[in-house]
C-alpha cells in the first residue's frame, strides 16, 4: 500500500491563489505554505469566509479530493474541482485569488502502486465519472510521470455537468456522455467493458472515483472479470479524521470501516456495496 501523507495537527490558514470556470465546474487553487504534499486519492476538508452564513449553513467543513498539487518556492500549490450543489460547493465555487481557505489535511488512505495490486500488472485502466475525475487527475498525472502504462475513461451526464479535462493535459482520454453530444453516448462503465473485454482483464489494474452507482458498476464488472480495482468513494463526513463514525460504510467480511481513515481509496472487494447512503450528487 502506498504510504499515507500524515497531516500535521489542526486547521492552516491559506490564500486562494487562482479560480478558473471549466465547463460546468470550477477549479480553484490555495497556496499551503506549511503542509506536506499530498498523495494521489487523499483529501482536504475545506472552509472558508461564509461558513455558517445561511441561517448557519454550512457547519461543517466539507471534503475535498485534491486535483493538483504542484510544489514551488512558497508551498504546494493545491488545485481543488468543485460543482456547486449545495452552500459549502457554492462558497468554495466562488473563491477567488486573495480569499482565503482554511484547510486541514491531506486526510485518508491514497491510491496504491499498480505493482501492489496486481501481481506483474500490464498498466492502470483510470476510470472518471462526473466531479469524482478529481483524484483520478491527480493519480493519472503520478503514475504518467513514472511511464507506467495507461487508459484513462471519463463520463459525464451532459455538458453542464462536465469539465476538468485540461487536468489531464494529455488527448488519449476516452469520453462518454449520457446525452451523446460528444464520444461514446452512454456510461463510462459502457468503456470500461470494453477495455477489460480486450485484455486479460486480471493483469489490469483498475481504479475509480465517481457517484455511486458508477462506482458500484465498476466494482461488479471487475468482480466479473476478475481484475482488481480500487475505488475512491465518498460517505457523509463530519470531521475527516475518524471521531465521529458518519462516514462508517459495510465491509464485504461484515462490519464497518471509517472511510476517512481507513480509505476514502478502497479495494473494490473489500466492501458490500458502493451504494453509500447520503453520497453523491
Ligand atoms: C473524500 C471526499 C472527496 C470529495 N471530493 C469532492 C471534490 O473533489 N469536488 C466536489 O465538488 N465534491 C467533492 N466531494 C463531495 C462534497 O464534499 C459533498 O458533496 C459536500 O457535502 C457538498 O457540500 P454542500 O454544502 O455544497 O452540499 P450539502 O449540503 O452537503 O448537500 C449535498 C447534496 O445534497 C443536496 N442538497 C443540499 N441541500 C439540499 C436541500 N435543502 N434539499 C435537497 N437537496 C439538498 C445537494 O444538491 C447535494 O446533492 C467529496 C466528498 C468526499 C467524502
Ligand atoms: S468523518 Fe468522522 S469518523 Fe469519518
Amino acid at each position: 500500500m502506498t504510504a499515507r501523507v500524515l497531516a500535521p495537527y489542526g486547521e492552516r490558514e491559506c490564500d486562494v491563489v487562482g479560480r478558473r470556470e471549466t465547463g460546468g465546474y470550477v477549479v480553484f487553487s490555495a497556496l499551503d505554505a506549511e503542509g506536506p504534499d499530498p498523495a494521489p486519492g487523499q483529501f482536504y476538508m475545506l472552509t472558508a469566509s461564509g461558513w455558517g452564513g445561511q441561517a448557519g449553513r454550512p457547519f461543517l467543513p466539507r471534503a475535498f479530493s485534491v486535483a493538483a498539487a504542484e510544489r514551488g518556492a512558497r508551498g504546494v500549490r493545491l488545485d481543488f474541482l468543485v460543482e456547486a450543489v449545495g452552500p459549502g460547493t457554492t462558497i468554495l465555487a466562488t473563491l477567488d485569488a486573495g480569499d482565503g481557505l482554511r484547510l486541514h489535511g491531506p486526510l485518508g488512505r491514497p491510491f496504491s502502486e499498480p505493482s501492489e495490486l496486481v501481481d506483474g500488472a500490464a498498466g492502470a485502466i483510470l476510470v472518471g465519472g462526473g466531479i469524482g475525475i478529481a483524484p483520478i487527475a491527480i493519480l493519472r498525472q503520478a503514475l504518467a510521470a513514472r511511464g507506467i502504462p495507461l487508459r484513462t475513461l471519463l463520463g459525464f451526464r451532459d455538458a453542464t455537468h462536465s469539465g476538468g479535462l485540461e487536468l489531464f493535459q494529455c488527448q488519449e482520454v476516452g469520453l462518454a456522455y449520457e446525452d451523446g453530444h460528444q464520444g461514446h453516448q452512454g456510461y463510462v462503465t459502457d468503456l470500461l467493458q470494453v477495455a477489460l473485454k480486450g485484455d486479460d482483464a486480471a493483469s489490469a489494474a483498475v481504479y475509480a472515483c465517481g457517484p455511486p452507482a458508477m462506482l458500484e458498476a465498476v466494482r461488479l464488472i471487475c468482480a466479473e472479470r476478475g481484475a482488481t480495482a480500487e475505488l475512491a468513494m465518498e460517505a457523509p463526513m463530519a470531521c475527516g479524521y475518524g471521531a465521529c463514525f458518519g462516514c462508517a460504510v459495510p465491509l464485504a467480511s461484515g462490519g464497518y470501516m471509517r472511510l476517512c481513515v481507513d480509505g476514502p481509496v478502497v479495494r473494490a472487494d473489500q466492501v458490500e456495496t458502493a451504494l453509500v447512503a447520503g453520497s453523491g450528487h
